[in-house]
């Protein structure tokens, strides 16, 4: 893996620069390693993943640099398809670096399966209790190999959903997996014992991506000294930060888009370490929701001189598994990441998340979202008139100079440049 120091200094490097610098690090380290790989070998490999494909679809890579997540340093890899989201992430990361970085957790990787049941007799929980040392070393025997790895069957339990209708409930430490395979098997593989036993009829059985015991979480507290911004001192700059955090707590309309921003990053990891991006989101806005009303995945308040941040959510990522041991990019990104376990993602993933949000409120209490967005529109509109590789950026310079933001107006700025 690259020193994070180096990869810093990647941060002024050309992206062709910046690539070959990566692969040179990585080199030797992956199979396929994804630069030799064809259009062909793609083509190959979207034929694997998916059905009647007919290509991939490349989404930009990018680096959120400057995160310090309880004592390491770090840069995280970002697959998005939206400007600033992973400006915004490194910005927020290096302040709270500066202010002693983020304090992260995570719980163990348990996850459940559910198998339903309709027309169950009255008896249906006596039978469950009779029925639960099969069921048991039923589970038990598909997870032998997840048991080795220091997880396995944690519990097999039944619960009423209504008078005829049960929910069988199977959990499981999945450890580095994402599980949905393995919950999937043992599920279904309850499904006939559970009608000889009685219980009554399957009506299906699937694992549930509510992974409400497989969170995360992340915090920094930042001294109110060192916040002043657009204007406003520290204080006032902290105190419009909650403000805007109790904003999203009062109104709905406002939190859906508060966490929208949490979840610009990060999906944006999931996706670069192919991990499960609708699970997550899934997830994620289920537990926003947990009190009935739905809630800001963060929270902000202002303790002993210091804003203070967190964020807690369930976290489903997986580092081993699925298409995350698949494709080549992922595999990539992990090798980049210095390999880290599911826990250790979703640490990551967690304190990403609270930098995309103090990032994004930051800039909406402070200077406005715009300013930001504009540069990097000037960018997209500066390739769009033809300008490449260094001519970009210049090209860029002049239209938000000159706030030339339309297609016409930029090329006209092209034009004269040339
Ligand atoms: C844009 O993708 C995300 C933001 O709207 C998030 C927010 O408003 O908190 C900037």
């Amino acid at each position: 893996m690259m020193q994070e120091a180096n990869l810093r200094k990647l941060r002024k490097s050309t992206p062709s620069q910046r690539r070959s610098r990566l692969d040179q690090a990585l080199s030797g380290q992956l199979d396929p390693a994804p630069s030799q790989l064809s259009l062909a070998d793609w083509l190959d490999f979207s034929a694997i993943m998916v059905e009647n494909s007919y290509g991939c679809m490349p989404v930009p890579l990018g680096l959120a640099s400057g995160f310090l997540i309880d004592g390491h340093e770090l840069s995280l890899p970002l697959a998005t398809e939206e400007p600033s989201v992973i400006a915004a992430a490194s910005f927020a990361a290096t302040q709270i670096a500066h202010c002693g970085g983020f304090t992260t957790w995570a719980d163990q990787s348990i996850m459940q399966a559910h198998v339903y049941l309709n027309d169950c007799p009255s008896d249906v929980m006596g039978r469950f209790e009779k029925s639960l040392v099969q069921l048991t070393s039923l589970c038990t025997a598909l997870l032998t190999n997840m048991k080795s790895r220091g997880g396995g069957l944690l519990g097999i339990s039944a619960k009423h959903l209504d008078d005829t209708c049960v929910r069988i409930c199977v959990e499981v430490n999945v450890c580095d997996a994402m599980g949905a395979n393995l919950l999937n098997s043992c599920a279904e593989a309850l499904r006939n014992p559970l009608e000889q036993a009685g219980l009554g009829k399957v009506l299906m059985a699937i694992l549930s991506n509510n992974s409400v015991d497989r969170k995360a979480g992340a915090r920094f507290g930042a001294p109110i000294g060192d916040l002043s911004r657009a204007g406003y001192k520290g204080l006032e700059f902290a105190q419009r930060i909650v403000a805007a955090w109790k904003v999203a707590s009062l109104d709905r309309d406002r939190a859906v888009t508060h966490n929208k921003g949490i979840m610009n990053g990060i999906s944006a990891f999931a996706l670069a370490s192919a991990n499960d991006t609708r699970a997550l989101e899934a997830a994620a806005h289920a537990w926003a929701s947990k009190s009935g009303s739905y809630q800001p995945l963060t929270r902000y308040w202002i303790q002993d001189n210091k804003l203070c941040g967190e964020i807690e959510l369930p976290l489903a990522f997986a580092s081993l598994g699925g298409a995350v041991s698949f494709h080549p990019m992922a595999q990539y990104n992990l090798a980049l990441l210095g390999r880290p376990d599911a826990r250790e993602l979703a640490r990551m993933a967690a304190a990403l998340g609270l930098a995309q949000n103090f990032a994004a409120i930051g800039a909406l209490v402070g200077e406005g979202i715009q300013a930001g967005h504009m540069r990097l529109h000037a960018r997209r509109l500066a390739w769009q008139v033809g300008a490449r590789a260094e001519q970009i950026e210049g090209l860029a310079t002049t239209i938000f100079e000159e706030k030339a933001f339309t297609l016409g107006a930029a090329k006209k700025l092209w034009n004269t440049d040339k």
